[in-house]
């Protein structure tokens, strides 16, 4: 379009929020907070809206997904919105045999092994998930001056699941692609990187001011195998997506190892687990970035007083990073047995030991 080629986007009016000015490193008024997975299995409203609905048809239905999407907004009022849909729905819309199985997760019917299978995985094209585009309109027009965060799979974590053909441990097949047919393995990231910048791309055009690569499952490599295997691939999406100025978010768990890594990638903020403290996570990243991250999500399961000792912790850490640039979050997702008002009480915590 002409606002991505002219590198400039129309500000919407979710421009001078708490969330976008962090990202920015502007100043703010306290440091803003949203969870990832805020949207879903928690939330007893959620589960009512998905009864009888399975998981891949619900990110089809844009009534829902805006309803989903905007359900933590309310209850918790975080400082942003993460659009309700999943790392696998590009891969679905490009025509890959894909279920989401409730308590197993991502299940690929005919798993990616070797270069026949890898001409299954078409482009994705912009017109091939209009129920995004509407979904994410429907939610950026209602959501106003809270930001909507677009996502989508980095291509190592999608590739894991093509690879296996569903959740792994020790990614045993997708491994011994990587290493025992390096020309497969580059196509088949390359393949990924199109479709998911095509699928930010996507979201963004549509309305969605920031947006967060997830390579969950990038900490089972070595930096070395990351550096070389990997990181080119994510390095396209990032510079693919860099024309439209919005803020770029890397995150993945256990990446202790490739927190600057995964900054050189092209991020602008990277996301950080439980198990690097922000202050020594911002010497890893080096200069000029932001932090997302990092309480461990099972301290929510402690009483008040602990979540609210250890979540200043971690904006004591942050400090590090001189005042603005952090944005608070868990170091992985919301698990379902949460308590959803432990959640709404964080974020009041962190608006107010955080105000400035
Ligand atoms: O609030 C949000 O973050 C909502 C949007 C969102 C979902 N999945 C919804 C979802 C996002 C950003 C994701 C990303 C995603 N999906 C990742 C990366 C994030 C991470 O946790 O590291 C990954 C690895 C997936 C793949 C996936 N999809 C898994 C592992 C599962 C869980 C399976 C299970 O039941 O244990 C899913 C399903 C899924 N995606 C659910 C939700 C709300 C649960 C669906 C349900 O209600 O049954």
């Amino acid at each position: 379009t002409p606002a991505a080629q002219s590198g400039q986007r129309p500000r919407g009016a979710a421009y001078d929020s708490v969330f976008l000015r962090a990202a920015r490193n502007e100043p703010v008024p306290h440091t803003p907070v949203w969870f990832m997975r805020q949207a879903g299995r928690s939330l007893p409203e959620y589960l009512k809206v998905r009864e009888g609905i399975p998981m891949l048809d619900s990110c089809m239905r844009p009534d829902l997904v805006k309803e989903i999407t905007l359900q933590p907004v309310r209850r918790h009022k975080v400082d942003a919105a993460i659009f309700f849909s999943d790392i696998v729905v590009p891969l679905k819309a490009v025509g890959i045999d894909v279920e989401i199985k409730a308590g197993v997760g991502p299940v690929i019917a005919d798993p990616i092994r070797t270069e026949a299978d890898l001409q299954r995985l078409r482009p994705l094209e912009p017109d091939d998930m209009p129920y995004i585009t509407e979904a994410v309109g429907l939610l950026v027009a209602e959501l106003g001056a809270t930001p909507l965060i677009g996502f989508a799979g980095a291509p190592f974590t999608l590739a894991s699941y093509l690879v296996e053909g569903g959740p792994s441990k020790s990614y045993e097949n997708t491994k011994a692609m990587m290493y025992g047919a390096p020309e497969l393995w580059a196509g088949l990231v390359d393949r990924l990187a199109q479709i998911t910048s095509a699928f930010l791309k996507i979201q963004i055009e549509a309305g969605a001011s920031a947006v967060q690569l997830f390579d969950s499952w990038a900490g089972a490599l070595a930096p070395d195998e990351y550096r070389r295997s990997v990181l080119p691939a994510s390095t396209k999406v990032f510079d693919a997506v860099a024309p439209y100025g919005v803020p770029r978010i890397h995150f993945g768990v256990n990446t202790g190892e490739l927190l600057g890594l995964m900054g050189q990638a092209g991020a602008d903020i990277v996301g950080v687990d439980w198990r690097v403290p922000l202050d020594e996570a911002a010497n890893r990243v080096g200069p000029g970035k932001g932090l997302q991250g990092n309480l461990d999500p099972a301290v929510l399961y402690a009483p008040t007083h602990v979540v609210e000792t250890k979540a200043r912790e971690v904006l004591h850490a942050a400090q590090a990073l001189g005042g603005s640039h952090h944005i608070f979050n868990l170091g992985h997702g919301v698990m379902p047995s949460m308590d959803p008002d432990a959640l709404t009480r964080l974020v009041a915590f962190v608006h107010e030991a955080s105000a400035r």
